[in-house]
This record gives C-alpha cells, sequence and structure tokens, in this order.
C-alpha cells in the first residue's frame, strides 16, 4: 500500500481507503456485518488507513462498526464521517438556505453524536454531507468547524460534492476553510479533471474521490438480469433501461481497452493516477474485494496509452436523479 499527503493536514493517507456506506445495512442491501467486519479488518491488515463514513449510513450503523474495528486496530487509522442534512434532502437544492440545512447548533448536536457512535476522541475528518456553493460566506458552518478544531474534537474539516457537479466546490476550496473535498470521480465521470483539481492542487487540499466504480456499473458484474432487493438503492441508480445503457458503455470500454482487463482494477488506477487525489474510496464489503482493490495501489499509475482510451469514455448523465 503507497500512501499520500492529504492537503495540509499531517495525515499520509493509504491510497485505497474504505467507503462505508453500503455496510450501513439500510440503503444497500444483502451483505452482513460480520461479513464487513471481516472485510474491513482485512482491509487495516493489508495497509488501509483511511475510512469514510457518515451519520447517516444505516442511522449510525456504519459508524458503529467502523469504530468497533478503529478502537480495536491498535494504531493510526484515519476516520472520516458527515454531519447529514438537517431537512434530510439530498443533494443540497438551490435556493434552501444554510438556516434550514446546516445550522450551528445542529452541526455540532451532530458532531457529538458521531463521535458516541465511533466511539472515539475525535473525528479525523468531518465532513458537511452536502454543499451549495450558495453558502461560501455564510458563518454556520465557518463557526461551527472552527469550534470543533479549537475544541479538539474534530482534526480537519471538508464538505462532499453534489453529485456531478464539482465546479460547486470551487468556492469553498478557495476560502482556504476546508482540508479536504470528497467528489464523484470515475471513468465515466471526468469533471473535476476541468477545474477542481487542478485548484485543490493549487490550494493543496485533499480530494477523496468517491464512488469509483459507479456504484457497481464500473464493477465488471452488472449486466441487464442483475436484480436488487426491493429498498437497495441500487435498484434505484440502476432503475428502466440504464443497466442497458451501462452494459454498452462497459462494453465499448472493454473493446477498446482489449481482452483480458480487470474492470475495477483499471477504473482504481484511474483515481490514482491524478496526482490531486488524496484517497479513492471504494464501497466493498466482502473481503475478496478489499484485497483484490488494496492491491492496485502497488501498480502505480496507468500508462498514458491507457489514459487516453479512458478519456474517451467519460459519459454525462446523472442517474442519482
Ligand atoms: N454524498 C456522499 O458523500 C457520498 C455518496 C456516495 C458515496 N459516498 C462514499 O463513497 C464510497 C464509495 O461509493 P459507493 O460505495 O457508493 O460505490 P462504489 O465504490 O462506486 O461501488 C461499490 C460497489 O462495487 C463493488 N465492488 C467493490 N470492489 C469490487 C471489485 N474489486 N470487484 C467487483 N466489484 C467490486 C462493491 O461490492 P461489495 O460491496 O459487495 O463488496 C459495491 O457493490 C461510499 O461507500 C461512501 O463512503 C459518499
Amino acid at each position: 500500500m503507497n500512501y499520500r499527503r492529504l492537503g495540509k493536514t499531517n495525515f499520509d493517507v493509504s491510497e485505497i481507503g474504505y467507503g462505508a456506506w453500503g455496510i450501513g445495512g439500510k440503503q444497500w442491501l444483502g451483505g452482513t456485518d460480520d461479513e464487513s467486519l471481516v472485510a474491513l479488518r482485512r482491509a487495516i491488515e493489508l495497509g488501509l488507513n483511511f475510512i469514510d463514513t457518515a451519520l447517516a449510513y444505516g442511522d449510525g450503523h456504519s459508524e458503529k462498526l467502523v469504530g468497533r474495528v478503529v478502537r480495536e486496530a491498535g494504531h493510526r487509522i484515519f476516520v472520516a464521517t458527515k454531519v447529514p442534512p438537517k431537512n434530510g434532502v439530498w443533494p443540497a437544492q438551490p435556493g434552501v438556505g444554510i438556516h434550514q440545512v446546516f445550522p450551528y447548533d445542529y452541526i455540532m448536536h451532530s458532531a457529538e453524536q458521531s463521535l458516541r457512535n465511533l466511539g472515539l476522541d475525535a473525528i479525523d475528518i468531518l465532513q458537511l454531507h452536502v454543499w451549495n456553493a450558495e453558502w461560501v460566506d455564510r458563518e454556520e458552518w465557518r463557526k461551527a468547524f472552527e469550534e470543533l478544531k479549537r475544541s479538539g474534537k474534530v482534526l480537519s474539516v471538508g464538505v462532499s460534492l453534489s453529485e456531478h457537479d464539482p465546479d460547486s466546490g470551487l468556492g469553498v476550496v478557495r476560502t482556504g476553510l476546508v482540508d479536504a473535498v470528497q467528489v464523484i470521480y470515475n471513468i465515466f465521470d471526468q469533471l473535476p479533471e476541468k477545474q477542481l483539481l487542478p485548484l485543490c492542487l493549487k490550494e493543496n487540499v485533499g480530494v477523496l474521490a468517491r464512488v469509483p466504480l459507479d456504484e457497481g456499473g464500473l464493477s465488471g458484474h452488472l449486466d441487464e438480469n442483475t436484480k436488487f432487493a426491493p429498498g437497495d438503492f441500487r435498484g434505484f441508480y440502476f432503475r428502466g433501461d440504464r443497466k442497458k445503457q451501462v452494459v454498452e458503455h462497459v462494453s465499448a470500454l472493454r473493446r477498446d481497452l482489449g481482452e483480458g482487463i480487470d474492470l475495477p482494477e483499471v477504473a482504481l488506477g484511474f483515481c490514482l493516477s491524478h496526482t490531486a487525489i488524496s484517497t479513492v474510496i471504494p464501497g466493498m464489503r466482502t473481503k475478496r474485494h478489499a484485497e483484490s482493490n488494496i492491491a492496485v495501489s502497488d501498480l502505480g499509475p496507468l500508462p498514458s496509452e491507457t489514459l487516453a482510451i479512458l478519456k474517451r469514455h467519460s459519459w454525462d448523465r446523472n442517474f442519482y436523479n
């Protein structure tokens, strides 16, 4: 496992981090806590030291599992978690004021709840789970982040940007008040390369690359007959003819890359090939996936010819709508 310095912090984070949405047990169905704990522990054993969770992931369930493995690890594991929007609306909506979504007291209270769930003394990165560029000058988030950092309960702060809208983070990165941003960055969504990633490099702000496998679209396992349990988020994300669209895009990608490619390996390698990325955080509830994903760090950046091919496969769409 290789490590990268996360922005201006003193955190050396593993290139492969752990996306802990799926282990929350409510929006992603089909896994078990035992399986998740095995995957998490194996990932840590293999050198992973960064986990991204959120209070909203199973109403604290993901945080509780994460806290358990971090406490038992016996060495430094960095934990990022998130303050859910008070109005329960993802993503942030234009025109909806921060007083409805992240009032100061609410942010403070949410951080305390996350600390209790995690069973830790401090949160390494506290992120706002949604972000609206209209809030950049508001004092609610600025004051809460400043106070939480001063108290030592939060060591660094960030925001998680709206789906397929990386430029909504440009203003907040320029304030110098956030240590990290979290953004969708994968073979299909390469938008962050235009402005956000160069700006983060210039301002020395860390970047957490989320959804690197397109919620499974780039896992290599999705086909037109894939079924999800009722209530599983992916049933919504891949609804209608979307599975067919994904299969067509993935087939074109495989044709261009040639036989024998390992799609998740290329998808994670794509993210790590950009120097602005601090860590890429695939969801991986199984030991097998944790092992194969972690192995990607040792492969180094993808060859420029492969990156040139991948450039042609960006795909402008929003399946979260
Ligand atoms: N608004 C936000 O802030 C936000 C939104 C979405 C996600 N996130 C964060 O980003 C993380 C990653 O996104 P995600 O989990 O939604 O989606 P993802 O990482 O794009 O995809 C996860 C899916 O890929 C599968 N997978 C993982 N490794 C694989 C491999 N080597 N081969 C085949 N399949 C593999 C997983 O299977 P198994 O799980 O069954 O192993 C799971 O079904 C989340 O966990 C969360 O921490 C944040």
